[in-house]
């Protein structure tokens, strides 16, 4: 008889593109393209659910790494992409942001990047942001840059810097932390994704690839981040307690004496 947890925050690691199109022995070009499907899908789903922040990790700092013509393909289809989805952006209310190293996108991607931000800045509904070219270290780096900038114009002594100092200095600080991270296509790793940032987060994993994620995968890690038990460090007992303690703040003010 619990009640629905629902997270505030999810993230997902879009990822299997590639494989799902060879599986079909059809080009990648061919998964990125449904891929983007799919993510239009997920974000309008995400949004009619009521979700406060989704953040989807698009393109890795790594990913530039990858063949030119992918990564071409994968700029076009980006900016494509953003242009003919501003519309139901607006229309489902949806804020757009981005995270990562964008000054290295192409110039006709940026301007869409920018437009979309825009565009949608006064929407009150979900937020969404994609992270493009984004690492989680080059994230950390910046903010270490930052921090010593500050130390050495006085503005900071090294032992006033905690872990306030350097949550607020990540370019994500606009966010809450993920509570939820989703990864399809069955890899267990993080890929350089929110380092700082994914310390509690809950994971999920599918073996599905992004091109056949659908609504029902997206209820089942809903569902079963409702059943996990966030204890933070602490114990079971404890996590319960204060759950008990704050239940009972809520339903019966007078006595709540802790
Ligand atoms: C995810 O699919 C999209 C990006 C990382 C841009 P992939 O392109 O990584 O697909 P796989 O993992 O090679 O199958
Ligand atoms: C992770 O996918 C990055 C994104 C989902 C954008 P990758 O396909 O780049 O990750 P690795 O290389 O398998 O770790
Ligand atoms: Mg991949």
């Amino acid at each position: 008889m619990s009640a629905t947890k629902r997270p505030q925050h999810v993230a997902i690691l879009l990822d299997g593109n590639g494989r799902w199109a060879e599986n079909r022995r059809r080009d990648r070009t061919f998964g990125h393209l449904k891929g983007a499907r799919v993510a239009k899908t997920m974000i309008e789903t995400c949004a009619r659910e009521g979700l406060t922040q989704l953040t989807l990790y698009a393109f890795s700092t790594e990913n530039w790494l990858r063949p030119k013509a992918e990564v071409s393909f994968l700029m076009k289809l980006l900016g494509r992409h953003l242009r003919k989805e501003r519309a139901s952006l607006m229309k489902n209310n949806i804020r757009f942001s981005v995270i990562g190293e964008i000054h290295r996108l192409p110039d006709a991607v940026l301007v869409e990047v920018q437009r979309t931000i825009e565009e949608t800045k006064n929407n009150t509904g979900m937020s969404l942001t994609f992270a493009l070219s984004y690492g989680g270290r080059q994230e950390l780096t910046e903010a270490v840059r930052e921090i010593a900038r500050e130390v050495a114009a006085g503005r900071l002594t090294p032992d006033q810097i905690d872990e306030k100092t350097i949550s607020a200095r990540l370019q994500s600080s606009f966010m809450p932390e993920p509570d939820l991270i989703i990864r399809t296509s069955g890899e267990y790793r993080l890929s350089n994704f929110m380092l700082w940032q994914a310390a509690y987060s809950e994971l999920y994993i599918t073996q599905t690839l992004w091109p056949d994620f659908t609504e029902e995968e997206l209820a089942k890690a809903l569902g079963q981040f409702n059943t996990r038990e966030r204890r933070f460090g602490r114990t079971t007992a404890q996590v319960r307690q204060i759950s008990i303690a704050d239940l009972m703040r809520l339903t019966s003010p007078r006595q709540a004496t802790v």
